[in-house]
């Protein structure tokens, strides 16, 4: 038996990275997935992956469906959730992943980047347990959130990004009192560097001082988005009933000191 056998998941930015990862990590024990993205080409290359990883684990029963949308409108939340539902008759967890970063100095951030990065990483997510929950309430389900260090410490040239992860924080705690009484479990994740496509694509803000990046690069390797969808998978399973409310540093020691 996996630990998503019969489970229904919906991963947002299951196209790359953390997300495809998490897509593939819980299918392969299992899980049903329904991934969305605004990249519906990447979206394909996963539901390969997702179908590869299911034969060699699962017997091939696990499958992942796409969606294609942008998570900053609450209608794509809306759609999504029911595209869940009518393709697998429930939802157990939703795993709110898509996410962007515009690292940039104090007077070069735009409101256009601003806007970005608290649309898609803050008001994305906030809008996506909104239409998850009632559904998540009826299947005893639970939300795992990626929040990131950048949620938890300051860090350099990332005010909007900060903003946007200090609030994913904020949505996760919010929500986990607003339903404490309920069956329900809603937590976060909070990553620090992770080789993706988010990093390696990484544009660095105006005349960096290095010394101060150093302070969130940390003193080990960057992880790869499998030991983070690990992370991910336990929290969203059975095996974390008692966790409720949490934020889970899985970040090689970068917020320890
Ligand atoms: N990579 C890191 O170092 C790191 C560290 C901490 C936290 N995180 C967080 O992890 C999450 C995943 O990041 P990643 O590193 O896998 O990046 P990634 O760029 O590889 O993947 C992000 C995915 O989100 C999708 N996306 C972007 N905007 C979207 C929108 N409006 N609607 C729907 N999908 C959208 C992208 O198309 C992409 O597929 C993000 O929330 C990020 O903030 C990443």
């Amino acid at each position: 038996m996996g630990r998503y056998d019969g489970k229904v998941v919906l991963v947002t930015g299951a196209a790359s990275g953390l997300g495809r990862a998490v897509a593939v990590r819980v299918a392969s024990e299992g899980a049903m997935v329904l991934g969305v993205d605004v990249s519906a080409a990447g979206l394909a290359e996963t539901a390969d992956l997702v179908a590869k990883a299911s034969v060699e684990t699962s017997g091939g029963t696990a499958e992942m469906r796409q969606h294609t949308g942008d998570v900053s409108l609450p209608a794509t939340g809306r759609d999504a959730v029911a595209a869940a539902v009518s393709a697998f008759g429930k939802l157990d967890v939703l795993v709110n992943c898509a996410g962007l970063i515009r690292s940039a100095r104090l007077d070069d951030v735009t409101e256009a980047d601003w806007d970005l990065q608290l649309n898609v990483n803050l008001k994305g997510t906030f809008f996506m347990c909104q239409a998850a929950i009632p559904h998540l309430l009826a299947s005893h389900g639970n939300v795992v959130n990626v929040a990131s260090n950048a949620g938890l410490m300051g860090v350099s040239y990332a005010a909007a990004y900060n903003a946007s992860k200090f609030g994913v924080i904020g949505i996760t705690k919010s929500l986990a009192m607003e339903f404490i009484r309920e069956p329900i479990r809603i937590n976060a994740v909070a990553p620090a560097g992770m080789v993706t496509p988010l990093t390696t694509g990484y544009v660095m803000p105006r005349d960096p001082d290095f010394e101060l990046m150093a302070r969130y690069t940390g003193f080990r390797a960057m992880a790869q988005p499998e030991e983070v969808a690990a992370v991910i998978a336990m929290l969203g399973s059975d095996d974390a009933a008692n966790v409720h409310g949490a934020v889970w540093a899985a970040d090689g020691g970068v917020t320890a000191g």
